[in-house]
């Protein structure tokens, strides 16, 4: 009985996986193994040898069962551990470089511009980029005969032949949609608008599409001042410095009564820009006092209501930040371009964890 006791523990210890475990367990306890032989023998055996000798095959019954059952588990857990070790996954790694794709300049800048904005107060609003003549021009104060709409070189849509109504333009600026903001809202308002404007003009400065930000603030008592104020909070936050010099000078717009048009002070020296220092001066935006001939055209009562309105050029303001020369690259998608003034796609900009990091 002791050789066969060591003949299956034995293999018990060497059965390297599942399938070599059954076929111990069968060998020693199916029907037809051997410990099961022996539990036969039991009966051609005298009581006296069968009170030795049935006891003590019980016990390595027992002893062989406990012994596979161990053998299992630690199979188990052994196949466990391989399959652990196979299926590792380390979920602290860093997420894809950003060599995959970067967010644009533009669209950086815009979100920078809404976050600083948003924090004063302003909401986002839209309005379509083919617009119509009465919201793109009527409703601002320029009427049909005025040389405004011939210097915005516009780009008009055609109607078919014989239909007599002006045609819809692509809108040369955002300023439509202070008009679609106040008829939606009426006042008081605070918004923003961010978008693609487009007018027929390419050169090294200008191309044909490219993106402004209007900004409307109407209230019973708002006032260049406060124009002042918000726009000199938003260029320190903007360029994320304590100061910087604003040029208000004295312009015109149909829409605004009085117009400035708003310079920032940068110097071009040794052919890169920096902002603040210098005694170059570059135009960022037009603004003023909304006219009350637009409050009127927006069914907003101009003897309740006042307040500013400024137009920016997000590509230049994006050129100034970040050190870009050429406007026109902007929107060559050169990939190269691209990956070198790209943003890494999850680093979003906000007023609290930094703009632009
Ligand atoms: N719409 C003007 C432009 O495109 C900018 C502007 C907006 C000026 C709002 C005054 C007020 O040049």
């Amino acid at each position: 009985m002791n050789d066969l006791r060591d003949k299956y523990l034995a293999a018990i210890a060497v059965a390297a996986d599942e399938s070599a475990l059954e076929d111990v367990r069968l060998a020693a306890m199916g029907k037809q193994g051997e410990v099961a032989l022996r539990m036969r023998e039991l009966g051609k055996m005298s009581p006296e040898e069968r009170m030795v000798a049935g006891p003590a095959l019980n016990a390595l019954k027992d002893e062989i069962t406990s012994a596979l059952a161990a053998k299992k588990v630690a199979l188990a857990d052994a196949a466990l551990d391989e399959r652990l070790r196979g299926e590792w996954l380390d979920v602290t790694l860093p997420a894809r470089p950003r060599r995959q794709g970067t967010i644009h300049p533009i669209s950086q800048v815009t979100e920078e511009v809404t976050a600083i904005f948003a924090d004063m107060g302003f909401r986002v609003a839209e309005g379509p980029q083919i617009e119509s003549d009465w919201y793109n021009f009527d409703a601002l104060n320029i009427p049909g005969h005025h040389p405004a709409r011939a210097e915005m070189d516009t780009f008009y849509t055609h109607r078919a032949p014989g239909d007599n109504r002006p045609p819809h333009v692509l809108r040369t600026h955002t300023s439509p949609v202070q008009i679609r903001a106040l008829e939606a809202q009426g006042a008081p308002i605070r918004v923003i608008a961010p978008g693609r404007v487009y007018r027929a003009d390419y050169d090294q400065t200008h191309t044909p599409m490219f993106h402004q930000v209007e900004g409307l603030a109407i209230d019973r008592d708002i006032s260049m001042a406060n124009l002042k104020w918000c726009l000199e909070e938003f260029v320190k936050a903007y360029f994320e410095v304590d100061h910087v010099d604003l040029r208000f000078r004295a312009s015109h717009f149909p829409f605004t009564e009085p117009s400035a048009e708003v310079d920032i002070r940068c110097s071009w020296e040794g052919g890169t820009l920096k902002v603040g220092e210098g005694d170059d001066w570059l135009e960022i935006l037009g603004s003023g006092m909304v006219h009350p001939k637009v409050l009127e055209a927006a069914k907003v009562d101009p003897t309740q209501w006042q307040g500013f309105a400024f137009g920016m050029g997000i590509d230049r303001i994006a050129m100034l930040k970040y050190g870009i020369p050429d406007l026109r690259a902007f929107f060559d998608s050169d990939l190269r371009w691209l990956r070198h003034y790209g943003f890494a796609a999850l680093d979003q900009p906000t007023l609290h964890g930094g703009l632009s990091r």
